[in-house]
């Protein structure tokens, strides 16, 4: 009898992928930035070997990850409520080529800045990103505030390196003014990231309002699903996908089946 197939983890790569995988994680200065291997493989199906090459690219973004962390220490953040994946987004973006992705929540940029190096790196394609920011009262951040709030002097995605910014479409506002809008003016969305105000109705109205451009095979992301009850799930279930879920963490995503139910 033959033995399963191991499930895909970052010890089941190259070498090269996993030390520039882990350079990197040291080099952006968050722990919890090891990628999860199964989580893009069940979100992409690509095989182990294409994420390792992939991964391996990792090696090349380390001067981007240190200048990230060094825009956040001389902005008085160690780190934020950024996204614990950065890794797994670039990874996506170039696994599927993704041409349209669309963030919404941005605060210092943390998520955009690897959306954009992967479309860097395709040559194609554009982010269109939505937020909100909230600011920093004073000088320092104060108690009670939070740690997303933008510092004095500073704007949405100001840990974004400007040399990034040319595939970059960045609107500041409300996501309940700004998504439906964006959306109509694209095609379609090849991913999708909702890491914003995160209220079962905000993350279902923006799954809602994304939904009638998401391509077969488009990727959709929510973080922070802990606190949205059952409004990640039952947009997979309207589907037909499956919800996938990073570790035993509450970032999410899911695949558009190659023929989703009508509207
Ligand atoms: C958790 S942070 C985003 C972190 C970012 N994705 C990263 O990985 O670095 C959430 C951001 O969403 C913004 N936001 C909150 N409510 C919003 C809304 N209704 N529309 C747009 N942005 C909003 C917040 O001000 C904040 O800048």
């Amino acid at each position: 009898m033959s033995r399963p197939a191991p499930r895909p983890s970052l010890a089941t790569l190259s070498l090269e992928a996993q030390e520039a995988a882990a350079r990197a994680r040291r080099a952006l200065g968050d722990r919890r930035a090891t990628p999860s291997v199964a989580w893009i493989a069940e979100l992409t199906g690509a095989h182990r070997r294409e994420i390792g090459t992939v991964l391996a690219e990792l090696e090349g973004l380390l001067p981007l990850e240190e200048e990230i962390r060094h825009r956040h220490l001389a902005g008085g953040r160690e780190r934020y409520a950024q996204i614990c994946a950065p890794f797994e987004l670039y990874a996506l973006a170039r696994l599927t080529r993704a041409e349209r992705i669309v963030e919404v929540g941005v605060s210092s940029g943390v998520s955009s800045a690897h959306f954009l190096a992967a479309l860097a790196r395709n040559r194609k394609g554009r982010l269109h990103s939505i937020d909100l920011p909230v600011v920093q009262r004073g000088t320092a951040l104060g108690r009670g505030e939070s740690s997303v709030a933008v510092p004095r002097g500073r704007a949405s995605g100001w840990a974004v390196p400007e040399r990034l910014g040319a595939r970059w479409d960045l609107r500041i506002g409300p996501s309940q003014e700004l998504l439906p809008q964006l959306v109509g003016e694209l095609d379609r969305i090849d991913l999708f990231l909702h890491d914003d105000l995160h209220t079962p109705a905000h993350l279902a109205f923006e799954l809602a309002t994304v939904r009638p451009k998401l391509r077969a095979g488009a990727i959709v992301l929510a973080d922070n699903t802990a606190w949205t009850g059952e409004a990640f799930p039952r947009f997979a279930g309207s589907l037909g996908a499956r919800v996938v879920r990073r570790g035993r963490g509450d970032l999410v995503g899911l695949r558009v089946p190659a023929t989703p139910p009508p509207l």
